[in-house]
């Protein structure tokens, strides 16, 4: 099978198109600036931006099955402000549709995220609701996935929880976390557990038309996950609560500092959990007690 995966250099494309390629499929990764030294050898590269139809409508020309990988991370402030959000999820995904359907492209997977909603509280959830909603209103077989947080190797999750430490509280032996990271709850899923399920999803036509919920095997909450990146570290650390009504005024009026990369959609994301009651993994044969935890993947189990 041909397959196009836009946005198919970033984390979770890159194992993709590890996965597709050990099950003989012929990929192309398309994003703005692909790296073939991340990639595998056989998998091609073509520039593009989803924003710019033409930059990428050739790209589409002859493939059996797209996946639309293109992500503007949620943990932070797009470059060019949140406006961005819905310029490439909702725009981008639009026009993937639009060269698709041009092409007669005979599967289209959407990587969405869980709790994508268009009247979702952040611009994000928003975007991604309203991306999903266009590719379920289109004329394509289409498949979408809504993950949990993903992590595995050169994923932003693990590194994330750090990178927080180091914008509020450098060179304190102390990690200030809104609410103690008690109230945010996750269910995080190994990316190898994740790609597939989406190698999956291209090669059996039963999951046409389906929306599936993906988490891991566990549900933690930030300040878990936080005290397991130190511990598989061999350090320990000292979480501290931060009132979550404090954490928001502090977000928001940081926000508006230029070249502070989160804000207020940052401090609404704490609000509410990023959790399944509805695991669809079982759609494919996966079982969670034998999908990869978080623990086992740090080396602290
Ligand atoms: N990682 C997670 O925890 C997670 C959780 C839930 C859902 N998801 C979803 O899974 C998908 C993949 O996420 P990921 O973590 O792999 O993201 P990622 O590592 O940030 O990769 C994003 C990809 O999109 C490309 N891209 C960005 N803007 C583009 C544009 N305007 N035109 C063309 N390509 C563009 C990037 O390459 P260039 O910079 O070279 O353009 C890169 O290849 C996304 O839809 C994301 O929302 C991810």
């Amino acid at each position: 099978m041909d397959v196009l995966l836009v946005g198919g250099s970033g984390f979770i494309g890159q194992h993709l198109s590890a996965e597709l390629d050990d099950r003989g499929h012929d990929v192309t990764a398309l994003s703005r600036d692909p790296d073939p030294g991340e990639l595998p050898d056989s998998v091609e590269t073509t520039m593009g931006d989803v924003t710019a139809y033409d930059s990428i409508v050739s790209a589409f020309d002859g493939q059996d099955a797209v996946v639309n990988l293109v992500a503007l991370s949620p943990l932070f402030e797009p470059k060019g402000g949140n406006e961005m959000h819905d310029r490439v999820h909702r725009g981008g995904t639009e026009n993937c549709i639009q060269a698709a359907e041009e092409h007669g492209v005979d599967r289209f997977v959407q990587l969405s995220a869980l709790g994508a909603d268009p009247d979702g509280p952040t611009h994000y959830i928003r975007s991604k609701g309203r991306a999903e909603q266009a590719v379920v209103d289109s004329s394509l077989d289409a498949v979408v996935f809504q993950p949990s947080v993903v992590f595995g190797d050169g994923g932003e999750f693990v590194s994330f929880t750090k990178r927080l430490k180091k914008l509020f509280a450098p060179g304190l032996p102390l990690y200030p976390l809104p609410g103690g990271g008690k109230k945010t709850r996750f269910q995080p899923v190994w990316v190898g557990d994740l790609v597939g399920m989406l190698a999956d999803s291209l090669e059996d036509d039963n999951h046409v038309g389906e929306i599936y919920e993906i988490g891991g095997p566990e549900v933690l909450t930030l300040r878990e996950i936080t005290e397991m990146v130190y511990e598989a570290e061999g350090k320990s650390m000292r979480i501290v609560g931060l009132p979550m009504g404090l954490a928001g005024v502090g977000l928001k009026t940081l926000g508006v500092v230029p070249g502070f990369p989160m804000g207020g959609d940052q401090y609404r994301s704490l609000n509410f959990d990023n959790t399944t009651a509805d695991n669809d993994v079982e759609a494919f044969g996966v079982d969670t007690a034998q999908m990869m935890t978080l623990g086992a993947y740090l080396g602290v189990e």
